[in-house]
């Protein structure tokens, strides 16, 4: 049985939150993913703080079922580049559907990731889909869930450190658990390069939806 401890919070007054609410908006607001990299170097440091603060993440009865593999290896990524190129060549050539690849068409996309052996580092996200302790299987609860929400964390603390990334689902990735060497009931979630974005890198102009159409209120 697990003690129980005080937990230290402190209450914020009204205009408070409203101030922090609006900064973190217009400061999150300026996220985009890029796909273009630097090679500029990250300090690694900050990309563990990162990755502990994804940690912090609730997750289904607190099991934690994540594992963040950090990749600065230029052999690991250039191994990584070649098999998500083959995916992607497929993906590109014969999987997607029309619809698909038409709605692709906005972000000028193909087969090639040059960025994933350009960008510093590579994270990439695994999720157990249950537990080896060494004394059996244990279940882990609402994975997909769980995953989600620290792979969010993980992508709002990049941004707010200030540093850019893409979410990459060069599907399928179990070529990543085998070149990484992850274990059985760890299967790849996202792979995600960080970085700087190129010089005079673009991004597509994206349009977010407005609030009224995200939000129902019920008052
Ligand atoms: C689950 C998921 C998978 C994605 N996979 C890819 C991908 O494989 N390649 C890519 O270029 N972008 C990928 N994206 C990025 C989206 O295209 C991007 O988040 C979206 O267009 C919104 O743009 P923004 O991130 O700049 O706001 C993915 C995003 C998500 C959430």
């Amino acid at each position: 049985m697990e003690d129980f401890v005080k937990y230290n919070w402190t209450k914020i007054n009204d205009q408070e939150h409203i101030a922090k609410s609006a900064i973190l908006f217009e400061e999150m607001n300026r996220r985009r993913s890029i796909r273009g990299f630097s090679d500029d170097p990250v300090p690694k440091e900050a990309l563990i703080n990162a990755i502990r603060t994804a940690s912090t993440a609730p997750s289904g009865a607190n099991k934690q079922p994540w594992t963040f593999c950090l990749i600065s290896s230029p052999e690991i990524k250039r191994e990584i580049r070649i098999a998500a190129e083959e995916e992607e060549k497929l993906n590109y050539g014969q999987r997607m559907s029309e619809e698909w690849l038409e709605d692709l068409k906005q972000f000028r996309t193909n087969w090639q990731k040059p960025f994933l052996e350009i960008a510093p580092y590579l994270i990439v996200v695994f999720k157990k889909v249950y537990d080896n302790d060494g004394e059996g299987k244990k279940t882990n609860y609402y994975v997909n869930e769980s995953v989600g929400l620290a792979t969010g964390f993980l992508l709002m603390c990049l941004h707010q450190i200030g540093l850019y990334t893409l979410t990459h689902t060069p599907s399928p990735m179990k070529f990543l658990t085998k070149i990484l060497n992850r274990p059985e009931n760890e299967r790849p979630f996202l792979l995600i390069p960080v970085g700087y974005p190129e010089k005079d890198h673009e991004v597509p102009d994206i349009k977010r939806k407005e609030t009224d159409e995200i939000l129902v209120e019920y008052p």
